[in-house]
């Protein structure tokens, strides 16, 4: 048997296309047109592109970027500075930094600087708090993507055992809580948890978010699972040739599971999507119209 493939690049393209379809009526109607701030520090080739993918996104659904590259040298103040101004201007309804920083600059107090009704990445205390607390506030792109692309297959997922691998706070965190939140048991793995293979074999829902390349194996998933790779790790083959895989062995995992999300072309396209979806909704509360019907 082979998985059904999720294809995140198609419903990406749906949800961008609702996105685009909204900007263009509160633009014309409010003169309203969302602008989202990309903060990159340093040159990190995984950063760069990721933010170059943003900034191209907006501007196809009808946003603003401004896009704000710094040295890697920056300090912790200067950043600070440059959030404080963000913060600041009204063309500006969303600030993203994006992570990692470099080691001089603790994200901690950058996070924390960005007013929480700017904060598209959900990421501030306030509005992971109101997360927990089920209360409605920005919720975080990759997280929220991941809820749904597994909706795209499953009509519920009320009582299913999920088993999210990784803790940090961009995701494994968050995605725990939605998770939580969606009515299913979870459980979060992490580096210094035992037996990682029989706790995978488990969970109808398996997410991972660890940063190792095809680490998890085909035979430790439960047959007909729904597997969500959020991995994007680049790898160069025998021959030299370098190419993007995620943090699941998708040859092996794709005969087992029931639906899988591929990478390239699962979580990270829907990521940017629930970007758009976030920057459109900063946008309309600022302006205190009523929130976006994506
Ligand atoms: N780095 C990796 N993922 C993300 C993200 O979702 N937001 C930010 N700001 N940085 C990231």
């Amino acid at each position: 048997m082979s998985a059904k493939i999720i294809d995140g690049k198609a419903i990406a393209a749906d949800l961008r296309a609702q996105v685009a379809l909204e900007t263009k009526r509160i633009s014309a109607a409010q003169g309203l047109v969302p602008g989202l701030a990309v903060v990159l520090i340093g040159d990190n080739a995984a950063s760069k592109s990721y933010v170059t993918s943003k900034s191209r996104a907006l501007v196809e659904v009808g946003m603003r970027p401004f896009d704000h590259q710094l040295p890697g040298d920056t300090s912790e103040a200067e950043l600070l500075a440059l959030v404080e101004k963000l913060n600041a201007d009204p063309a500006v309804h969303g600030i993203l930094v994006q992570m990692p920083l470099p080691p001089q600059i603790n994200p901690q107090r950058i996070i924390g600087g960005i007013q929480p009704d700017k904060d598209v990445d959900g990421f501030h205390p306030m509005n992971f708090g109101r997360m927990a607390a089920r209360l409605p506030t920005m919720v975080p792109c990759t997280p929220i993507a991941c809820m749904k692309l597994v909706n795209s297959v499953h009509a519920s997922i009320d009582g299913c055992d999920a088993l999210m691998v990784g803790r940090s706070t961009i995701v494994g965190n968050p995605l725990a809580q939605l998770l939580l939140a969606a009515n299913t048991t979870v459980t979060i793995a992490h580096s210094h948890t035992r037996n990682l293979p029989d706790l995978c074999r488990r969970a109808d829902l398996l997410f991972v978010a660890i940063g190792r390349a095809e680490y998890v194996r085909g035979a430790w998933i439960k047959p007909g699972a729904t597997v969500v790779d959020i991995g994007i790790n680049r790898v160069v083959d025998a021959g030299g040739k370098s190419r993007i895989v995620g943090d699941v062995c998708f040859a092996e995992a794709v005969k087992v599971a029931g639906a899988i999300t591929p990478v390239p072309g699962g979580v990270g396209p829907m990521t940017i999507a629930c970007l758009l979806v976030n920057t459109l909704r900063a946008a309309c509360m600022q302006a205190r119209l009523p929130p976006p019907g994506v």
